[in-house]
This record gives C-alpha cells, structure tokens and sequence, in this order.
C-alpha cells in the first residue's frame, strides 16, 4: 500500500555532504521524494517533535546537535514508505545498526546518527503536517 513518511537528514548529514547518497538510497529501493525542503529547525519546533524524550538525560545533547545548522525535511512516498525507509535507514544505535543501512553506514553514535525517520503511519502524518503543513 502507498504510504508517506517523514526524514529528516540531520545538521552533519548536510555537512559531511552527503544528501546525494543518502537520497539515492531511497530512490534505489523504489522510493520516491514527493517534498523536500532545507531549513534550520527552532527549538520550539524541536521540544514539539521531540516531546516524548525531553525527560531524558541526553535530550540537551540531541537538543545541541538538532541546531548545529540547517537539515533536510523530506516527504518519502511508496509502497510500504514507512517501513521501508525504517529498513533503509537502520537502528537507532549506529554500533547496532546494519552495514548497508544508513546509520550503519555514516551514523556515529546515538545521538549523531544522521537521520530521522517517521516510526509508525500515525507518527508520518503527525510530522509531515507539522513541518510541511
Ligand atoms: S525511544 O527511546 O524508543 O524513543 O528511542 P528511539 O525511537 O530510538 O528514538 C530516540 C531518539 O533520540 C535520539 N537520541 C538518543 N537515543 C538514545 N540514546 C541517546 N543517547 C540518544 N541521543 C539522541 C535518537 O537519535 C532518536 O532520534 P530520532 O531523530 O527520533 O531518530
């Protein structure tokens, strides 16, 4: 079924330069980019997106590394979209996370590990309406 989700390439995604891999591993698997926009995220944006995890000890560093520059916002669309970037991305953990994924990858550690993407199709349209209106 066609579905839509949310990706955010994250502060040194774009500084490390590297949309272009990242975005062709979508469009490899069949996905397709329907919006796409480059912006600085505010806080406030931030604390709203992240509320379920400002209770947590590492929320100031996520806070920190969310506002070091502009990210890329995107509206991912395909057959099972959210899932299927889950997969393409990887696990939270970059140690834990697949070679071949994302995060497996280019991703660092927990907090630095480049992406984010929608988790469920209610967290999707929650987001894209939040940053895409
Ligand atoms: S949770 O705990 O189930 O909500 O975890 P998860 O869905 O994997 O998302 C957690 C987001 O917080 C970011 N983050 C960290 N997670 C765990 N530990 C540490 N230290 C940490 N630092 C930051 C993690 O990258 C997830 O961000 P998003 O953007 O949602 O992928």
């Amino acid at each position: 079924m066609s579905e839509q989700t949310l990706v955010i390439i994250k502060p040194d995604g774009l500084a490390r330069r590297l949309i272009g891999r990242i975005i062709q591993r979508f469009e490899d698997k069949q996905l397709q980019i329907s919006q796409i926009k480059k912006t600085t995220l505010t806080k406030a944006q931030l604390y709203e997106h992240y509320k379920h995890l400002i209770e947590q000890s590492f929320f100031p560093r996520l806070l920190d590394y969310m506002l070091e520059g502009p990210v890329i916002l995107m509206v991912i669309e395909g057959e099972n979209a959210v899932l299927q970037t889950r997969k393409i991305v990887g696990v939270t953990d970059p140690m834990e996370a697949e070679m071949g994924s994302l995060r497996g990858d280019y991703g660092i550690n927990k907090t630095r590990n480049l992406i984010h993407a929608s988790d469920s199709v209610a967290s999707a349209d929650e987001e894209i309406a939040r940053f895409f209106g």
